[in-house]
């Protein structure tokens, strides 16, 4: 990707001193788009959990290998909730590879990734980017612009990755599933990819700690917990697991059985 844009930044306010998950994220992936407030996070965060940067690789590999299924069983539109600062492989680069019809949404709370994605899909008609939060759900899916181009009465993929481990338990989080899945036609999917303890859980125990000090908070989930997020959707094979292990490709980064261990995945089908 490219680096930042002095003329971009100058458009919205963003605090430089302030960690954000999106710029943080962007570090582990190796991206430009961050501060050194954001790359000390990361690198603090890496000391804990080594691992970070082939698990958000991992992650995006799994983005990929499920935009990729769902078009191929129909889907032809999505909503990229959490979608991120732009990165390698993108939700409507890897779905308009396999089919030019496909529309997708992308939805951020965070400025730096809204701006960046408006910039970068200036001229990429297939697709909208909304700011907004995905807590709430009705005023995304209202939203006029998405409205442009997603269709709520056909298939949709909800796409939340590497996102809902920043929402706590409580009544959001369980107001947020049902309004997506109830706002959805039969045939949508869900797709999520969520942190976890794994096999280094005072690991993760310390990145939450570190997450939550810097306002954010941050819970890791365990199966049975990510499980229970696809209650009214009919979990595809082969389930939540671990997110390399969902329809693995040969092509895949080889990951550790302790990096893979930390990052559940599962994909929901609206009946
Ligand atoms: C770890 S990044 C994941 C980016 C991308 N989904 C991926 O998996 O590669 C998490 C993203 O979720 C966004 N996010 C966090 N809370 C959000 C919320 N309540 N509504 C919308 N986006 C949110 C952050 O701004 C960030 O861009």
């Amino acid at each position: 990707m490219g680096t930042w844009d002095p003329g971009i930044l100058g458009r919205v306010r963003i605090d430089p001193n302030r960690p954000s998950p999106a710029r943080v994220y962007d570090a582990f992936l190796g991206g430009t788009h961050n501060f050194a407030v954001d790359r000390s996070v990361a690198s603090r965060i890496v000391e804990l959990v080594p691992e970070m940067g082939a698990l958000a690789r991992a992650n995006r590999a799994f983005l990929r290998r499920v935009v990729r299924w769902a078009v191929a069983r129909g889907v032809r539109q999505f909503i990229d909730l959490g979608s991120g600062i732009p990165a390698e492989g993108n939700v409507h680069e890897v779905a308009l590879a396999a089919d030019p019809a496909v529309r997708v949404a992308y939805v951020d709370v965070d400025p730096t990734a809204v701006l960046y994605a408006r910039h970068l899909l200036t001229d990429e008609p297939h697709t909208v980017v909304v700011q907004g939060d995905l807590r709430d759900a009705r005023s995304v899916l209202n939203d006029p612009d998405l409205l442009t181009l997603i269709d709520l009465g056909r298939p949709v993929g909800i796409l939340m990755f590497a996102v809902l481990h920043f929402i706590p338990d409580g009544p959001v989080l369980d107001a947020l599933l049902r309004d997506y899945r109830e706002a959805v036609a039969p045939g949508s999917v869900m797709a999520v990819s969520h942190a976890s303890g794994g096999l280094h859980p005072d690991a993760m125990a310390r990145v939450a700690d570190l997450y939550s000090r810097t306002g954010t908070p941050f819970v890791p989930r365990d199966q049975a917990r990510l499980a229970a997020l696809f209650d009214g959707w009919e979990l595809v094979e082969p389930g939540v697991v671990h997110g390399a292990d969902w329809h693995p490709e040969p092509a895949d980064e080889p990951l550790d059985v302790a990096a893979a261990s930390l990052m559940l995945a599962g994909v929901g089908l609206r009946p």
